[in-house]
């Protein structure tokens, strides 16, 4: 069943230099979850942040859900120091680990909610032994590694094929997309199905966040 929808803005596009008032302002504009994209020019060809950040965001004063996107090869070392640094949900590649099921098992033994990404030409069947590891799924509509990309169009029919696994399921798992999302768009990717959207560069790169969050939120729940 399809959930309330959440806004996750990926800081990946905020002014690191005053992130914690990026964060601040964002959440304060209508944004629901801190997207938190973790790179480590190895798995993808850039480098970003790590556990020291999201607990600094904590330590500021932080309350929504960090959602953790790892885009880190190999996964499992970095994860209890995720869990410890104030993660709530943390999410990996599954070409990025060795034995998917353990890393699973691992990031919810940690306390944290448990993601498995799909970049644009990994196939769903990854899902057919997890579901009951899942709490959400997370669709890239672009390849991983910077923000300001375009949306890939083939995302659109991988979200309805996801969603209806979902359905069938039964289970509670949050559906994401990432990549290339914004207002223009939003309304077309939640009638695919997502329930949960992150926005990067359509987000930070406006002058006021509140009047794009609520634009992104009127085309979705418009859709
Ligand atoms: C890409 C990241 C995304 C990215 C999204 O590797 O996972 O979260 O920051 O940025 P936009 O919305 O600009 O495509
Ligand atoms: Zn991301």
């Amino acid at each position: 069943m399809k959930q309330p929808s959440v806004i996750a803005p990926s800081i990946l596009s905020a002014n690191f230099a005053k992130l914690g008032e990026e964060v601040d302002n964002v959440l304060a504009a209508g944004a629901d979850w801190v997207h938190f994209d973790v790179m480590d020019n190895h798995y993808v060809p850039n480098l970003t942040i790590g556990p020291l950040v999201c607990e600094a965001l904590r330590k500021h004063g932080v309350t929504a859900p960090i959602d953790v996107h790892l885009m880190v090869k190999p996964v499992d070392r970095i994860v209890p120091d995720f869990a410890k640094a104030g993660a709530s949900l943390i999410s990996f590649h599954p070409e990025a680990s060795d034995h998917i099921d353990r890393t699973l098992g691992l990031i919810r033994d940690s306390g944290c909610k448990a993601g498995l990404v799909f970049n644009p030409a990994t196939p769903l069947s990854h899902l057919d032994y997890v579901l009951d590891k899942l709490d959400l799924i997370l669709i890239m509509s672009v390849n991983p590694g910077f923000g300001g990309q375009s949306f890939i169009p083939a995302a659109l029919e991988k979200l309805r094929r996801a969603r209806e696994i979902i359905d069938r399921s039964g289970r509670v798992i949050r559906l994401e997309v990432d990549g290339g999302v914004k207002v223009e768009n939003a309304a077309e990717v939640a009638k695919a199905g997502a329930d949960t959207f992150v926005s990067g560069s359509a987000i930070f790169g406006q002058k006021d966040y509140r009047t794009v969050v609520a634009a992104m939120r009127a085309a979705i729940d418009g859709a």
